[in-house]
């Protein structure tokens, strides 16, 4: 009777520790901001951006290659555009790094500035360089915050 008394309070020291474990594993977890319905309208719109950035980077390969102008112009102004209201995305992964995501934008806008200049004084080969510069832009994200 006495060790089963004592017994018990052991096990339930023991099942403590075992479901404490794993629940401290997580971490400090993530903090989620806003509702889930202004959470689904941001990432809608951060995808159809990722969308158009493919389009504009797309247009811009082909106009560069094909020594097309006027198609280097469409896909910088898509290219532009399509950073509008960067502000409220968010990374799905790294969120305490939010800054850091948001200059990528502001990085990626003025490359696309440097682009347009390029296109404008009608230099292609400088246009493909300016075009290779958004391209570590594109890149870097995607390996620092695409899940
Ligand atoms: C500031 C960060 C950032 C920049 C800059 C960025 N991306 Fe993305 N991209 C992401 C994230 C995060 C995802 C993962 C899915 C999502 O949120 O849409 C993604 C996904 C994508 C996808 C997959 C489609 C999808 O919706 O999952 C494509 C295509 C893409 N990006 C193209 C580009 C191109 C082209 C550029 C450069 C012109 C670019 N991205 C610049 C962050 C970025």
């Amino acid at each position: 009777m006495t060790i089963f008394h004592r017994a018990i309070p052991i096990f339930v020291l023991a099942g403590i520790l075992f479901l404490a474990v794993p629940a401290t594993s997580h971490g400090p977890a993530e903090h989620k901001e806003g509702t889930h319905a202004d959470h689904e309208v941001a990432m809608k719109s951060q995808h159809e951006r990722m969308a158009n950035f493919k389009e504009a980077a797309e247009m811009l390969a082909d106009a560069i290659i094909h020594n097309a102008p006027k198609l280097a112009h469409d896909g910088a102004e898509k290219l532009d555009r399509s950073l509008d209201g960067h502000e409220k995305d968010m990374p799905h992964k790294n969120r305490a790094r939010v800054k850091e995501f948001h200059r990528l934008y502001v990085e990626l806008g003025k490359r696309t500035g440097n682009l347009k200049a390029a296109i404008k004084a009608d230099d292609l080969p400088r246009s493909a360089v300016a075009y290779g510069r958004i391209l570590e832009i594109c890149a870097a994200c995607h390996r620092k915050f695409r899940d």
